[in-house]
């Protein structure tokens, strides 16, 4: 049996509150707001989350440096840039976790030192609230969590495996080993 963290069910229930309140607070935005996803976690969440904002929107991603494994480093780089000019549009980050905060950090600065949006909005599926190194202001969250377990399905991976399920669970360290193996014959 899987530690569930957040059902499929649940995950619908977060999209579509975040949604409901993402449009009410941005329906009066003179120009369209921009969407911005974070590969590769945040996948499938920007899809469902912006099923649900029923005003018009663009979309773009961008993609930042991942760390290997279960750990996290304080140094992000931006690996695919996004090519939408977000100059005076709102801004909305959506990102599938918030750890030690150094991606969210970084990001949010970057953008607002060199593009001019008119505001930036973070949402997270999860904010893991007991591992923050820095400090950033999430808007939105689909849920808090308190523990520093390490998750994976929608969009979360280890090393690229589990991003194709449909929830999101606590991975165990036979699972580990399991896609441990899995990687192993793939370098063979
Ligand atoms: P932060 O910069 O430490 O906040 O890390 C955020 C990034 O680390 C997320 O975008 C995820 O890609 C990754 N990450 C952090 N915790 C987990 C986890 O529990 N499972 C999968 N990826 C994670
Ligand atoms: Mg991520």
């Amino acid at each position: 049996m899987k530690d569930i963290v957040f059902s499929e069910e649940e995950i619908q229930g977060a999209c579509k509150r975040i949604g409901a309140a993402l449009t009410h607070r941005l329906k009066d935005d003179e120009k369209t707001p921009v969407f911005l996803g974070v590969m590769k976690g945040a996948m499938n969440f920007r899809m469902d989350l912006t099923k649900r904002v029923e005003i018009p929107i663009n979309v773009d991603y961008i993609q930042l440096s991942s760390y290997s494994g279960t750990t996290t480093a304080g140094n992000v780089k931006v690996l695919k840039d996004f090519t939408t000019d977000i100059k005076g549009r709102s801004v909305v980050i959506v990102e599938d976790v918030i750890d030690s905060g150094y991606s969210m950090h970084y990001l949010i600065e970057h953008l607002k030192e060199h593009y001019q949006p008119k505001r930036v909005i973070l949402c997270a599926l999860f904010d893991k609230i007991v591992t923050r190194k820095v400090d950033v202001k999430i808007d939105y969250s689909g849920k808090i969590l308190n523990s520093d377990k390490f998750l994976v399905g929608y969009g979360l991976d280890y090393n690229e495996f589990e991003r194709n399920i449909p929830y999101v669970y606590n991975a165990t360290p036979e699972d580990v080993k399991y896609w441990d193996s899995l990687i192993e014959k793939n370098n063979k």
